[in-house]
């Protein structure tokens, strides 16, 4: 009994530390772990290359891609087979409008420089998302402007379809309504949608500074200066690990061994 209680400490202390270590090599993401990656997803792949068959939209990405030719064939069309996701869920989205939904699709399944923005995460289909990716604020302005017309029933299309049918279906208390009476501004648009993959960036498309949609490939991908800025602004706010935190408890672990 004794000995059990004073193990207690020694117990939760060696604990400490194991979780300091342990939270320490998690978290520590280091600089080229958050440059030149894919996500841990549905359809991506394990390492970024080049995919010269990568297919319309997707094809400024085709130097280096998360995605294979079939993921960005699939995604172009209605209801793909990746997500059996309906566009058309309140009647035919305008193409003016899907093509900014396909835009997004090629930027998540084929962009190799959304590093700095990949969050662990419990879902059956993924084991990682994107989180607050600063999207450049005219690529927003632009998809809201040719969505506003376009119908639809709800503000997050993460979650709450009714997914009975196979794919998904407004709930029957969700009413189809324009685009814009579901999200009156550009930035309830681009940050709602996917549950905040998106936050919609000050930064103007060209300042190095916000992720872009759309690009001209022939000037290269204006998103690999954009996830090194971002890295390196990371990993220079991030803690320095857990170093002060063990030479505290070393010394402390020692005097109770030896006492
Ligand atoms: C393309 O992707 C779809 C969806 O993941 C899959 O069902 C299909 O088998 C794939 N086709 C090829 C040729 O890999
Ligand atoms: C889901 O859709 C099915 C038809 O596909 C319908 O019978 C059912 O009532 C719907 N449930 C909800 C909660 O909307
Ligand atoms: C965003 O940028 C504009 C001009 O580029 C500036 O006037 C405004 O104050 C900025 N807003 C924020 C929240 O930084």
């Amino acid at each position: 009994m004794a000995v059990a209680l004073q193990m207690t400490p020694l117990l939760m202390l060696l604990a400490s530390v194991a979780s300091a270590w342990g939270t320490h090599s998690r978290t520590r993401r280091d600089r080229t772990d958050l440059l030149n990656v894919c996500m841990d997803a549905k359809h991506h792949k394990t390492r970024p290359g080049p995919e010269d068959k990568l297919h319309d939209q997707c094809t400024p990405w085709k130097k280096n891609a998360c995605c294979s030719a079939n993921t960005s064939q699939e995604l172009h069309k209605d209801t793909s087979l990746l997500y059996n996701f309906n566009w058309d869920h309140c009647g035919q989205m305008e193409a003016k409008c899907k093509r900014h939904f396909i835009q997004d699709s090629c930027l998540y399944e084929c962009s190799p420089n959304l590093g700095p923005w990949i969050r662990q995460v419990d879902q059956s289909w993924r084991k990682e998302r994107f989180l607050d990716v600063p999207l450049c604020r005219e690529d927003c302005q632009s998809w809201w402007e040719d969505c506003r017309t376009s119908h639809t029933c709800k503000t997050n299309w993460q979650k709450g379809w009714n997914w009975t049918s196979g794919m998904n279906e407004c709930p029957v208390k969700a009413a189809c309504h324009t685009f814009e009476f579901y999200f009156p501004t550009p930035a309830a648009l681009c940050e709602g949608l996917w549950d905040h993959a998106y936050k919609v960036s000050n930064y103007s498309r060209g300042s190095g500074r916000c992720i872009q949609m759309w690009f001209d490939p022939a000037h290269g991908n204006p998103n690999e200066e954009v996830a090194r800025f971002y890295a390196e602004a990371m990993s220079r706010a991030a803690p320095r690990g857990h170093g002060p935190l063990l030479f505290c408890l070393v010394p402390l672990l020692l005097l109770w061994l030896l006492g």
